[in-house]
């Protein structure tokens, strides 16, 4: 029996085309594993009504992890539009599968390393080796939402909340709230994740990037369980900076930091600017990862003109391949990896597209497994 079962999710579009690359690495590095076809994606959605079918998630259940493509989702007219006939008009309502994942399984954490490996001719600049950690699973994408604002949630909210009094007669259909839910679980699991990851990876400090002074409860609890959980690391240092100036900072001067954490929404935009800073979506991997269970992925989406083209970088999904093998244990692999990929780039000689050339997808996986 192999040593890991892992659930193979292309999905679809490019997901395809990128994961058949990322089977190319995998196999190269005789990795120990049987992979487990696992059916997500919009077909599933027009056939039979679930993006994310209960046998996948049964799949799920009993693999070690997961490695995923893209999937194409569609606004919720057009959704209904392209169902089969037979499921028209049942009141389906279809739901992104991958938040459901990180709902599911408790993905709380969402790792998104941003590196510039030299000779990349889409890096903004070359001296970056950032890391952030997102907490995945509340924060203000809680889904907690108010529109029509009900009687009793106001009621209650001017009662304890003088800042809500400017608001007390606004009609109910013209205000919108939302909750930024922060739970000290939910700080202190994310916080840990970074520091852990500091200490395990030789950086001297973590950086929570929140906005205290005026998020006083939400940030300010942020920060409060990060300077508990802080202690029980005395070789790391926590710096807590404003996210507003820590975006211009990013920019600026991008090698003073390292490891950042942050809530789920600050985290969903400084993660895409730092993948911005390192080559964009072609580069842009990501972990959701749990206590469980974890699924591994590139953050572009299934990019639909490109589909069965094999002309996309798939070293995004190769970095998601490499972040799976950390993961597991597999340092070696993962290490191999990550330098064979960095020596593809380096040497220049064989690039997608988007990178100035006009290797396939295969060509740039095949490359990368010959340095394996
Ligand atoms: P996208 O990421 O699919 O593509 C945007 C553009 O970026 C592409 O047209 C292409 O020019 C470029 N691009 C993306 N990946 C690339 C790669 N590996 N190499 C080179 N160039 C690449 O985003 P878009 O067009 O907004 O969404 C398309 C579909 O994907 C939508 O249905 C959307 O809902 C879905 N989506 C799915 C995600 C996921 O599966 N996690 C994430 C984001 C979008
Ligand atoms: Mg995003």
């Amino acid at each position: 029996m192999a040593k890991y079962k892992i659930a193979w999710m292309p999905g679809d579009g490019i997901g395809v085309d990128v994961m058949d690359a990322a089977r190319v690495v995998l196999d190269k590095l005789r990795l120990d594993a049987e992979y487990v076809h696992a059916d997500i994606g919009w077909e599933f959605w027009c056939k039979e009504g679930d993006a994310l079918p209960s046998r996948t998630i049964d799949i799920l259940k009993n693999t070690t992890c997961a490695l995923f493509g893209a999937i194409t989702s569609k606004p919720k007219d057009e959704a209904e539009r392209e169902l089969i006939p037979d499921l028209r008009g049942k009141g389906l309502s279809y739901r992104s599968p991958i938040v459901r994942l990180r709902q599911m399984f408790d993905l709380y954490c969402n790792l998104r390393p941003c590196k510039a490996y030299p000779g990349n001719p889409l890096n903004y600049r070359d001296d970056v080796d950032l890391v952030v950690f997102r907490e995945n699973t509340e924060g203000l994408y809680a889904g907690v939402e108010f529109r029509p604002l009900p009687d009793e949630v106001r009621a209650t909210l001017l009662k304890h909340s003088s800042a809500m009094g400017r608001f007390k007669d606004v009609p109910a259909n013209d205000i919108a709230i939302s909750a930024r839910i922060i739970t000290r679980k939910g700080a202190s699991r994310i916080v840990r994740s970074a520091f852990d990851y500091a200490k395990g990876n030789g950086y001297k400090s973590v950086t929570i990037v929140e906005k205290p002074n005026v998020l006083r409860e939400t940030s300010g609890l942020m920060i409060e369980t990060a300077r508990e959980v802080a202690k029980d690391y005395p070789d790391i240092q926590l710096w807590d900076t404003n996210i507003d100036a820590q975006v211009m900072w990013l920019i600026k001067n991008p090698k003073d930091y390292g490891v950042l954490v942050t809530s789920n929404m600050f985290g969903d935009i400084i993660s895409d600017l730092c993948a911005q800073l390192v080559g964009g979506l072609g580069f842009a991997s990501s972990g959701n990862i749990g206590d469980e269970y974890a699924v591994f992925e590139p953050t572009h989406g299934s990019a639909p003109k490109y589909t069965g083209q094999y002309k996309v970088n798939p070293m995004a999904m190769l970095l998601a391949a490499k972040l799976m093998l950390d993961w597991l244990g597999e340092s070696d692999k993962a290490a191999a990896l990550e330098t064979a990929i960095a020596g593809v780039v380096k040497d220049g000689q064989v690039r997608t597209y988007d990178m100035g050339g006009s290797n396939t997808t295969l060509e740039i996986a095949q490359a990368v497994a010959e340095r394996l």
